[in-house]
C-alpha cells in the first residue's frame, strides 16, 4: 500500500478497514437496511460499499438491477474467490440479473495465458464450481472479453474520458510500467459499464461486490462514468438540488449552444424536456436559470438524487448521449491465508482450493495458524484468541453457516474449554462436508454449463 494507495497487483494488503473507508469515502454497511443478509453480511465481512442504497432502493420497489463480477481464468479456483459468489449468489435471490465477465484479455495480456487456455480454465475450473455453489443459470450471462466487441469498444470510447495523470494517481504508474496495465483497467472499465448498454438489459443500476483491493477499478469507471453526464444533479448547500448542464465537444446543440454562445430559445425547448423527464416525480416547484444552464428543485433532497439522475440518464440516451450509472458495488473482507500470509493461489499452502483432498485438507488445516495458548494449561486459563485462530476463521467466512453454532464454538473456545487441536478438528469436518457437497454438485452440473454461457460465449 505505498503511499496509502490501494495495488491491485501487489501481494500486500491493507487490514486497515477504517482507515480505508476514511481515505477512499466508502460507506459503511448496515445491515439492517438489507432484506434478507446473507451470512457474510451478518458477519461484517462485506464491510463497505459505494451507492449500495440505489440498489436496495431497487430491491425494494422490485425493479430491475444486475451483478457484474469477473474472473481471471489462470490458476485453480480456491476460498478466496467464492467469497464473492456468496454475495453475487445473494444478489441473484434479491432479484439481480447476473454478467460474469471472463478476463481472458487481461490474462492474455498480464499472465500470458493463451485464449484458449482461458476458456477451459475459465469453464472448467471457474464457471464449474460457481454452479456448484449455487448461482441459477436461469439469468446468468458467463461472457469472454475477447469475443464481446462492443465491452471492446467500450474500452476505446471510455479511453478518452482519462489521461496518464490519472492512472498514476489511482494505480501508481510510471514510465516502466507496462502498457498491459494500461488496457486491461479499460476493459475493465468496458466490463463493468457495457450491461447498461441497451442490447445487455439498458439502463439500470449495476453493483460489483469486489475484495477491496479492486476498488481502483471502480473508482476509475465511476469517474469517467461521471464525465460523460450531460446532466450534473448536485445537493444545494440551502436546501434542494441542483441540475447543472455539463457542455462538451459533442453535446453543443443539444445542449442549446449556438457557434458556441448559449440560444436562450433552445434552451427553453431543453428545459421543458428536462422538466418533462422528471415530471412523474411530482415536484411542483422549478426554478430555471436558461443562460446559466441550471434547473433548482428546492423541494427535492438528496434522498431524490438517484431516482432524478436516473430521469435525466434516459433522457440523455433519448438525447444521443451514452447516459451512464457510474456503478454500485459492495467490499468484502479477506479472510487472512492458512499461513498468516496473503491467500494466494499461487502459494497452495495458503488457501484451500475447490477441489482438495481430504488429505492435503486435513495437512493444510492441521499447520494453519493458531490462536491457542502455548500450553494446554495455559490454554484452561486464558482461552483461545478467535480473531488470530485461522481454523475458526475458516468456519466463519466460509463453512458454518449456523450463526449459533459458530457463537457456540467461540465461546468453547475463549473460555479455553476448547483446544486448538479440537477447533482445528471441527473445522476440517465442516470444510470436508462443504467440499463434498461441492463436489457432489460440480458432478450434476458437469454436462449442463453450457447454459451459464451468454450466446456470444457458446
Ligand atoms: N481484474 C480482475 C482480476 O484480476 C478480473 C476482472 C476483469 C474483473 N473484469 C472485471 C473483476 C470486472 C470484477 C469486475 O481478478
Amino acid at each position: 500500500m505505498a503511499g496509502g494507495r490501494i495495488d491491485p497487483w501487489s501481494s500486500e494488503q491493507s487490514q486497515d478497514y477504517a482507515r480505508i473507508i476514511e481515505q477512499f469515502g466508502l460507506g459503511s454497511v448496515d445491515v439492517s437496511s438489507l432484506p434478507n443478509p446473507g451470512m457474510l453480511h451478518r458477519r461484517g465481512i462485506v464491510f463497505a460499499h459505494r451507492d449500495l442504497d440505489v440498489v436496495l432502493g431497487c430491491m425494494k420497489r422490485s425493479e430491475p438491477f444486475g451483478v457484474l463480477t469477473g474472473l481471471m481464468p489462470s490458476g485453480r479456483m480456491h476460498l478466496g474467490h467464492s467469497m464473492v459468489i456468496d454475495q453475487v449468489k445473494w444478489f441473484q435471490e434479491q432479484g439481480a440479473d447476473i454478467t460474469v465477465t471472463v478476463a481472458d484479455l487481461e490474462a492474455l495480456a498480464t499472465r500470458d495465458t493463451s485464449l484458449e487456455t482461458g476458456r477451459k480454465t475459465a469453464i472448467e475450473e471457474y464457471i464449474m464450481n460457481y454452479a456448484a455453489l449455487g448461482l441459477d443459470p436461469e439469468n446468468t450471462n458467463v461472457y469472454f472479453q475477447s469475443s464481446r466487441p462492443e465491452v471492446q469498444r467500450l474500452a476505446f470510447t471510455l479511453g478518452r474520458r482519462t489521461n496518464l495523470s490519472e492512472f498514476e494517481a489511482i494505480y501508481g504508474f510510471e514510465g516502466d510500467t507496462n502498457l498491459a496495465h494500461v488496457q486491461a483497467p479499460l476493459v475493465q472499465v468496458g466490463d463493468i459499464i457495457h450491461p447498461q448498454l441497451e442490447e445487455f438489459g439498458g439502463l439500470r443500476p449495476i453493483v460489483v461486490p469486489v475484495g477491496i483491493d479492486q476498488d481502483p477499478h471502480l473508482r476509475l469507471t465511476r469517474g469517467i462514468a461521471g464525465k460523460t453526464h450531460w446532466f450534473n444533479v448536485k445537493p444545494r448547500s440551502k436546501g434542494g438540488v441542483t441540475i447543472a448542464l455539463s457542455v462538451q465537444d459533442g453535446n453543443q446543440n443539444a445542449l442549446g449552444m449556438i457557434g458556441g454562445k448559449v440560444d436562450v430559445e433552445s434552451r427553453k425547448t431543453l428545459f421543458n424536456r428536462i422538466m418533462a423527464a422528471i415530471s412523474p416525480l411530482g415536484y411542483s416547484d422549478l426554478i430555471a436559470n436558461h443562460k446559466h444552464g441550471t434547473l433548482v428543485i428546492p423541494g427535492a433532497n438528496i434522498a431524490d438524487i438517484a431516482s432524478i439522475r436516473m430521469c435525466l440518464l434516459a433522457l440523455e440516451r433519448e438525447m444521443g448521449g451514452m447516459g451512464l450509472m457510474p456503478p454500485c458495488s459492495t467490499y468484502h473482507r479477506f479472510a487472512v491465508g492458512l499461513t498468516g500470509d496473503k491467500m494466494s493461489s499461487s502459494q497452495p499452502e495458503t488457501t484451500i482450493f475447490m477441489d482438495e483432498s481430504f488429505e492435503d485438507l486435513e495437512r493444510k488445516i492441521k499447520r494453519s495458524f493458531s490462536g491457542g495458548q502455548p500450553t494446554i494449561e495455559e490454554h484452561r486459563r486464558i482461552g483461545g484468541d478467535c480473531s488470530k485462530d485461522v481454523a475458526f476463521q475458516y468456519l466463519q467466512f466460509f463453512f458454518e453457516r449456523d450463526d449459533n453454532a459458530l457463537l457456540e464454538i467461540k465461546s468453547e473456545y475463549e473460555s479455553g474449554r476448547m483446544l486448538a487441536g479440537e477447533m482445528k478438528q471441527v473445522c476440517i469436518d465442516k470444510a470436508w462436508e462443504w467440499l463434498q457437497g461441492l463436489s457432489e454438485r460440480r458432478e450434476m452440473w458437469s454436462d449442463r454449463l453450457d447454459e451459464f454461457l451468454a450466446p456470444d460465449a457458446l
